[in-house]
């Protein structure tokens, strides 16, 4: 058990230092295995998220958890999964950089105590604010770069490839990629059903 993520996990449910306090239902700590090998991170959570309290149960969740499955991956063992931001922008818009910059210390707090092998880093947001202003994520996509000095890969956002089904082609190609570094780093008999 990791004590310390349950406290921390306190500490951020009550958190009220930035406006989306005061329209969110839930603040979304993220879900997963507590001492996960991969960490996904995405953008912010959505309507669905905000109401149920839990990341990604919307559409983009549905599609990310086909996604894991196809590579063999479920919520509860091998990933955790949480946001840049852990409140909803009302509109689901893009959280301004302000937010980011009060909320992303709990992020790398949780990063730090998960203590993760491979970070996935779900669409642009994620890819901007944690590895840095100048990658772009249909060029960077990927690739495998560090972020909080681990080991990063970035992919489109689910929501993206709701949007531009033609993405999903090269987005399983990053999966692979990343079932690969698994069996390379945590457990050489993963087993996928497609890989
Ligand atoms: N999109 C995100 O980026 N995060 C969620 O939790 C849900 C949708």
């Amino acid at each position: 058990m990791n004590e310390k993520l349950i406290v921390l996990r306190e500490e951020i449910l009550k958190c009220r230092k930035c406006g989306l306090a005061q329209s969110r239902h839930h603040v979304i700590f993220g879900e997963g295995n507590l001492c996960a090998p991969i960490f996904l991170i995405g953008e912010a959570p959505g309507r669905e998220e905000d109401l149920i309290g839990r990341p990604f149960v919307g559409k983009s969740g549905l599609l990310l958890d086909k996604i894991l499955e196809a590579c063999g991956f479920t919520r509860n063992e091998h990933v955790f999964i949480s946001n840049v931001v852990k409140c909803r922008p009302p509109g689901n818009r893009v959280p301004t950089q302000q937010q980011v910059a009060v909320c992303l210390p709990w992020l790398l707090m949780q990063i730090e105590l998960i203590d993760p092998k491979i970070i996935v880093l779900l669409g642009a947001t994620a890819l901007r604010y944690m590895a840095g202003p100048d990658y772009r994520i249909s060029r960077d996509r990927g690739k495998w770069i560090s972020c909080c000095g681990r080991l990063a890969i970035s992919v489109y956002h689910p929501a993206a490839l709701i949007r531009n089904p033609q993405l999903k082609r090269e987005t399983w190609e990053d999966f692979k990629k990343i079932v690969m570094k698994y069996r390379e780093l945590v457990d050489p008999h993963h087993y996928s059903h497609y890989l």
